[in-house]
């Protein structure tokens, strides 16, 4: 299919990854987003026609599982977590032009379309599927690609697997795409990925990927196949171009925007974004994207953030505390793009204090100030310049042209860096000039007041200059600044161009008082407070982790792969210290009575007996145990469990089963023993 050259078109289109909505999104899963979402700002306010895509991706068998643990679909247990992700994006001012989920209508046709178009073609056949699968990673791995017998993406266990399946042929486009990655260096940034790619799967040989599943149904059904669902990974691929309108039938942006010009992805995908994605598209007669970008992971406590570590840092709570623009630059400025770095609260209230409240906000509020006491707050026409200033002048011109090459190639704490060599070059400029000295004289000599009046408008220039190149990272911050300038309703003097337009602060405006942009951190409180937090954190992760792990983690995957959070949401999940487990209180527990809960054909509602005390736990076993059954039986419950509430019913603990696939049976005790016994 032939897509119209958009060489001269000026079009840009960047996504991220679809997240996987396994929970709250922590600050890891934001580093992706703002940083796509700052180069989508840049590329609008350069004049680009912008594209910008994220959404979820909401298949696999793990949503599944975790639905049927909570006694809701699939599609309810999704709904619920999308919402939350589309809020946090608003409260960090994400500007994307679109939201996909794979759940729409739009994206399930498509794939469908996608699917059976290369099984048409032959790149898609029927066999089956024996092999190593690493269910976390939603990975196939080959014998030899096992590393001592484990996953070799995450290190964690595999499981010999057998399922009939569809296969791509994948390993027919081994040699096109190390041709295509040869010949465009570009392809896979930074280049240490690229001879990973190269090096460690595509010249060792690629084999056919299995592409189909039926050990569940939580995902596209296959069309001519119904018992098969689609590997969630092809499904979840195609959205950066069902998302277009690929496979329906207006494809009119499909051809305005395709190919993309950066997928950004987190390390740990890239091989799917550079190896199965472009091999789709090979399949498919379609271009290749312009780059994958694989940037490195914000880690903490000297590992990866995991749910159930208890060490996600909550980016709604840190945008409440500090503002969404603060945080967007820490997660930019603090680590260099495409490494690897360490989030530590010290960290974020330094560069908050340091960089923002001192560098940023200080230079703002001094020089407002200062033009507001010598000049009644407005810019004098008459005004006397000196070398500093065009020298100043000199390094801003420099500044622009710099931000601008670090912007092109996502390099975004390079261009913070240059953008504060701007904001410390004027704070020196205050003292090298003294203003406050230049004022006195100014009272009887004109030529001190004209020096004054350059002074003042070297420093007014310089930051109506920094609030244009700050706005792809802190979209909140340049509109405080011009309204303390004057300038907020002159967009002439605040487009993206403006900034290479030294000299184009107007005579005669004047400047307000505002509040301070970036109040100063008492840091020793905040740093206390931020540990209680985490803390606190911590401990209600090893809680949930003792109370819900037998149960929650009882099955694990079988063939062929499913849908996971890549970025080692669960790893060393399951290691917890005795003290951990002495915080969980189990009880035997007598049912007293059971009901059906009105509305779910999995909930049951149990009101529990432990002795002294009375409980009543909603509990989804309603498909493997009926009323009557319950009634007069011992079961565990988890005592201390804060309470829930499921279909409107408060919850007051969880009572313990083992499951694997749809078999779920209760945890119960060995012996007589009266109901409210300690569980040790
Ligand atoms: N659903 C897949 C992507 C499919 S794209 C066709 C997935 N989802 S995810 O929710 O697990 O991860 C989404 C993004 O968040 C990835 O780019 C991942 O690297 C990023 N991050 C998650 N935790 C992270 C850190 N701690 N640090 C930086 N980014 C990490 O993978």
């Amino acid at each position: 299919m032939a897509v119209k050259d958009k060489k001269d078109k000026k079009t840009y289109y960047i996504t991220t990854p679809i997240y996987y909505p396994s929970g709250n999104m922590h600050i890891g899963h934001s580093y992706t987003t703002v940083a796509a979402d700052a180069e989508a700002r840049y590329r609008r306010l350069k004049g680009y026609d912008v594209m910008f895509l994220t959404g979820t991706d909401e298949h696999g068998q793990k949503i599944q599982r975790k639905a049927a643990e909570k006694g809701v679909t699939p599609k309810e247990y999704v709904d619920e977590i999308v919402a939350n992700t589309k809020e946090l994006w608003k409260l960090m001012n994400v500007s994307n032009d679109q939201f996909i989920r794979t759940t729409d209508d739009f994206h399930v046709k498509a794939v469908q379309k996608i699917f059976k178009t290369l099984y048409d073609k032959g790149d898609i056949y029927k066999s089956e599927y024996e092999g190593w699968y690493c269910t976390p990673c939603e990975s196939f791995w080959t014998e030899t690609q096992l590393v001592d017998g484990k996953c070799p993406d995450c290190g964690r266990a595999v499981e010999r697997t057998r399922e009939e399946s569809y296969f791509f042929r994948l390993s027919k486009y081994q040699q096109p795409l190390i041709d295509f990655i040869e010949s465009h260096p570009d392809f896979i940034q930074p280049v240490t990925r690229k001879n990973e790619m190269l090096n460690n799967f595509l010249r060792p040989g690629l084999e056919d990927l299995c592409v189909s599943r039926t050990s569940f149904d939580w995902g596209i059904p296959v069309t001519f196949d119904e018992k098969h669902v689609v590997y969630v990974w092809v499904d979840a691929l195609s959205n950066y171009i069902t998302a277009l309108g690929y496979g329906s039938d207006d494809d009119s942006r499909f051809k305005k925007y395709w190919p993309a010009q950066v997928h950004l992805v987190g390390k740990e995908i890239v091989r799917f974004h550079t190896i199965i994605w472009p091999a789709l598209l090979m399949a498919l007669d379609l271009p290749l994207p312009e780059q994958v970008y694989g940037h490195g992971w914000l880690l903490i406590d000297g590992g990866k953030m995991s749910k159930s570590k208890g060490n996600v840092i909550d980016p709604r709570i840190l945008c409440a505390k500090y503002g969404s623009d603060a945080i967007r630059y820490f997660l930019l400025r603090e680590v260099p793009f495409g490494s690897d770095g360490v989030f530590t609260n010290e960290a974020l209230i330094g560069r908050i204090n340091a960089d923002l409240a001192n560098d940023l906000g200080n230079l703002v509020s001094r020089t407002v100030s200062m033009q507001l006491k010598y000049f009644n707050g407005v810019q004098s026409a008459d005004k006397a310049f000196t070398d500093a200033d065009t020298d100043i002048a000199r390094l801003f011109s420099e500044i622009y042209d710099n931000v601008q090459t670090q912007m092109d190639a996502l390099q975004f704490p390079t261009a913070l860096v240059e953008i504060w060599r701007g904001v410390s070059r004027l704070n020196k400029f205050i003292d090298e000039t003294a203003p406050w000295v230049l004022a006195k004289s100014a009272a009887t000599d004109p030529e001190a007041k004209a020096r004054l009046a350059g002074v003042m408008y070297t420093l007014l220039e310089g930051i109506r200059i920094i609030s244009v190149l700050i706005e792809p990272f802190m979209p909140e911050t340049p509109a405080k600044i011009r309204t303390q300038l004057g300038i907020i309703d002159r967009p002439e003097l605040t487009g993206w161009e403006t900034a290479s337009q030294w000299g184009t602060y107007p005579d005669g405006t004047e400047v307000k008082k505002g509040d301070a942009l970036f109040p100063r951190i008492d840091a020793e409180k905040e740093l206390e407070e931020l540990e209680k937090m985490n803390a606190a954190a911590k401990a209600a992760a090893a809680s949930a982790a003792a109370g819900a792990g037998n149960a929650g983690n009882a099955e694990k995957a079988g063939a062929c792969g499913d849908t996971a959070n890549s970025a080692g949401e669960e790893d060393d999940a399951n290691l917890i210290t005795i003290d951990d487990f002495a915080k969980v209180q189990m009880n035997v527990a007598e049912v007293i009575s059971a009901e059906k809960v009105e509305g779910s054909d999995k909930l049951l509602l149990l009101k529990l007996s432990l002795g002294d005390q009375q409980r009543q736990v909603v509990s989804g076993i309603a498909k493997q145990y009926s009323p009557e059954e319950m009634k007069g039986k011992k079961v565990i419950l988890v005592s201390n469990l804060k309470p829930a509430v499921l279909k409107g019913i408060r919850s007051e603990g969880m009572i313990l089963a083992a499951s694997k696939g749809k078999k779920l049976v209760l945890v119960t005790v060995d012996g007589d023993i009266p109901a409210g016994a300690k569980i040790s």
